[in-house]
């Protein structure tokens, strides 16, 4: 049974550089370190809010041990709340998503309005205040379109990244779009060897032929500022600024979220096969079809894409130690009608290729780092300064919490 402190030391012990010690991809202690101190405070993305169009929709996250679920109001607020009673605490909604127009708990009935007010509870006597029994709630936030939640009691401060986010994705006005589709697959590794892997291209010519046609593997292409950048991307970023389109590399003081405007190969516009357009409707107010895309990530859960004609969204959570949820989402303008304005296996895909690469990439190297044979191996500095500045992000982070954790305990 590793403690706090062994977590700590072994953090502190770790090569910078050099991909994590086994445990940290592998050990069920390390894992619930991780749930505790990242999981249980960070900001974690939960939907676009066009997964929930109507009052009443809702979807449910399983983070670690706590269940949650994710409402539109009446009002048409999104609000989350702890997926459990406060009767005698049984789970409300088991469904991964769903539609009602309140939260009615199958054990006794008890029944709470979307905003998490209790309003009715069968004979609980003259004493009872239904208003001290309302659904816990979770922070719960809608960044220019996707709706984050924290489970920790003190949330961090989100001014900067909504400032800097409706910016950025402002234009492709995630309101106004629908979802086109979506999927969820199971990968058998560890989370952050997820992030890690999406975090490098050094193995997308070898692995992701669909992707390569449109997707730039230049790693000087998302440069950390226009000096490093090539001069594709550099041209880029000035011809879509210079059009109005926020685009410039911009990465948050403490590199948990980044944006930045990246170019297609050739004359390519979207994530097809051929390049040219999934959707004829162009979203938001993108000035062209070529405007490339917009990646944004937001440790520790989402990394997407922001086009013309559609939004990609991944949402990541962890399911055990070497266990990880990842989810895709296809949005499209809200007017567009499938069979006329899209086809749904043009559309989706390049990505539901790409994503089943990665599965069984992230799966190998699962295996391979389960070896007692295994070692922590180095990070191309070229091809991988994405992933250094993840695991860089992951450490400080944990570091920080945990060194907070000592502090408290000692006073
Ligand atoms: S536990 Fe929910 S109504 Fe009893
Ligand atoms: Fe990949």
């Amino acid at each position: 049974m590793r403690s706090d402190a062994d977590v700590l030391s072994l953090l502190m012990g770790r090569r910078a550089g050099y991909s994590l010690p086994q445990a940290f991809y592998s050990d069920a202690d390390v894992f619930q370190a991780d749930m505790k101190n990242i999981w249980h405070k960070e900001w974690i993305f939960a939907v676009p809010s066009a997964e929930l169009p109507k009052s009443g929709n809702y979807v449910t996250l399983q983070i670690g041990a706590y269940s949650v679920i994710v409402v539109r109001g009446a009002d048409g607020v999104i609000r989350a709340f702890h997926n459990a009673c406060r009767h005698r605490g049984s789970r409300i909604c088991s469904a991964a998503k769903g539609s009602s127009p309140k939260l009615v708990c199958p054990y006794h009935q008890w029944t709470y309005e979307l905003d998490g007010t209790l309003l009715w509870a069968r004979e609980m006597g003259a004493d009872f205040k239904p208003a001290d029994h309302g659904l816990k709630t979770v922070h719960c936030v809608d960044v220019s379109g996707m709706v984050f939640i924290c489970l920790a009691d003190a949330a961090p401060d989100t001014t900067d990244l909504r400032k800097q986010a409706a910016r950025y994705l402002g234009p492709h006005d995630l309101a106004n779009l629908k979802v086109a589709h979506q999927s969820t697959i199971i990968e058998k590794a560890n989370w952050k060897l997820v992030l890690e892997n999406n975090r490098e291209c050094y193995h997308c010519s070898g692995s992701h032929p669909s992707l390569c046609r449109t997707f730039p593997d230049d790693p000087n292409m998302v440069g950390g500022d226009d000096s490093s950048s090539s001069n594709a991307g550099k041209a880029h970023v000035d011809r879509c600024e210079a059009a109005g389109l926020p685009s410039k590399y911009l990465i948050d003081p403490c590199e948990q979220w980044r944006f930045v405007r990246i170019p297609f190969l050739g004359d390519a516009v979207s994530y097809t096969m051929d390049g040219k357009a999934a959707v004829s409707k162009r979203i938001g107010t993108v000035p062209f079809d070529n405007a490339g895309s917009c990646l944004f990530f937001h440790y520790p859960n989402t990394w997407n894409h922001f086009l013309s004609d559609q939004v990609l969204t991944f949402r990541v959570l962890p399911k055990g130690s070497q266990e990880t949820e990842v989810t895709t989402t296809w949005l499209v303008h809200k007017d567009a009608v499938e069979g006329v304005d899209y086809d749904l296996q043009r559309l989706s895909e390049v990505w539901i290729h790409t994503n089943d690469e990665d599965r069984r990439i992230v799966e190998e190297n699962q295996i391979g780092i389960n070896s007692p044979a295994y070692e922590p191996g180095p990070y191309s500095p070229v091809q991988e300064s994405g992933v250094i500045q993840f695991i860089d992000w992951y450490a400080r982070t944990m570091e920080q919490s945990l060194v907070g954790r000592f502090r408290v305990a000692a006073e």
